[in-house]
């Protein structure tokens, strides 16, 4: 099976953490876990929901603690992901979560722009940053963040909006969108993950985000799809993800991502949280091509409508195709 080149649009770099590196920092800094066996702790990677993920994902971030230990986390990553054709990645972080452990911005963007700086010298992979807001803090934490990150402007190129979903929706958040497109930020938005097709209307109508993260139960309205389709708006899919947390039937073969692929959607592949929902992009690449069986060709437009998704200039992503 072909490695495809791809971007990498949904990526979430605190969800990249595997098992061996989060024990090696719970060591480092001298943090409880459950377990100190890699293959112990990942035997308990279960899940119900999204929610039940997300505890466990939480907790897990506790080993975080230095500059050091953020730039061991994206470089791991980036490493990872050159290998499995990624060219271009658009990385998700959740500043909240470490503001909240205590650990200054500082440390966190210092430690990902060095990674990131290396692993571009040494790679190739293009790679920015995406600073996502945890939609169950609210829309005063969400502006507050955002004010807080201002001064590094220059390192995160747009907002997102992750965390638990259903409860939380998009027009809790309008007035921060529209302080982000006011500072020229990208905005993005998990979007009909858990929550439903309204879910994904409010993202493109009240925080005008230019991609929707999932958006697999905007399935379920058929105007909406027809928008979808007709203004080209990218939705980043991630099979592996919605298996682990049971928001697609186990059986891959019954993806919602042939529907769309069907319905003319301008759909990419990514790996959302790679070492809890195992497997890397190439990995939810070829578990697609097997389950749906896709041709060349289709994967092939997978492929190029990851890079047509991604915020770049057409001149950038000739380079990396
Ligand atoms: N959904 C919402 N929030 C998240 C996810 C996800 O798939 N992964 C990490 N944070
Ligand atoms: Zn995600």
């Amino acid at each position: 099976m072909t490695t495809w080149p791809t971007a990498e649009l949904h990526i979430h770099m605190e969800g990249t953490i595997e098992a061996g590196l989060l024990v090696e920092l719970a060591r480092r800094n001298d943090v409880r876990l459950p377990s100190y066996d890699p293959d112990v702790l990942t035997a308990r990677y279960d899940f119900a929901d999204l929610q039940s993920f997300l505890d466990v994902h939480y907790s897990n971030l506790a080993v975080l603690r230095t500059e050091q230990d953020f730039h061991d986390l994206a470089s791991a990553y980036l490493r990872r992901a050159a290998n499995a054709g990624v060219r271009r990645a658009e990385i998700f972080f959740d500043p909240q979560t470490h503001l909240g452990n205590g650990v200054p911005f500082e440390a966190v963007i210092g430690g990902f722009d060095a990674a990131i700086a290396e692993a571009t010298q040494t790679t190739g992979i293009s790679a920015d940053l995406i600073l996502c807001f945890l939609r169950d803090l609210g829309a005063d934490a969400a502006m507050e963040t955002l004010q807080a990150a201002l001064p590094f402007r220059d390192s995160f190129i747009g907002v997102g909006l992750d965390s638990t979903e259903v409860g939380y929706p998009p027009s809790l958040f309008t007035e921060v969108y529209a302080k982000a497109a006011a500072e020229g930020l990208h905005r993005v938005a998990h979007a009909g993950e858990e929550g439903g097709p309204d879910y994904v209307l409010e993202a493109l109508d009240l925080l005008k985000v230019e991609r929707i993260d999932h958006g697999n139960r905007a399935l379920e309205d058929p105007a909406l799809v027809r928008r979808l389709r007709d203004e080209r708006i990218p939705l980043t899919v991630c099979p592996l993800s919605n298996v682990a947390l049971r928001t697609a039937p186990s059986d891959l073969a019954q993806h919602p991502l042939g529907a769309m692929i069907d319905a003319g959607l301008l759909v990419s592949i990514n790996s959302d949280d790679p070492a809890y929902f195992g497997g890397d992009v190439a990995e939810n690449y070829r578990a697609i091509e097997s389950a749906l069986s896709l041709d060349a060709a289709q994967l092939a437009t997978l492929a190029r409508n990851s890079f047509e998704s991604a915020f770049a200039t057409e001149h950038e992503k000739a380079a990396w195709i």
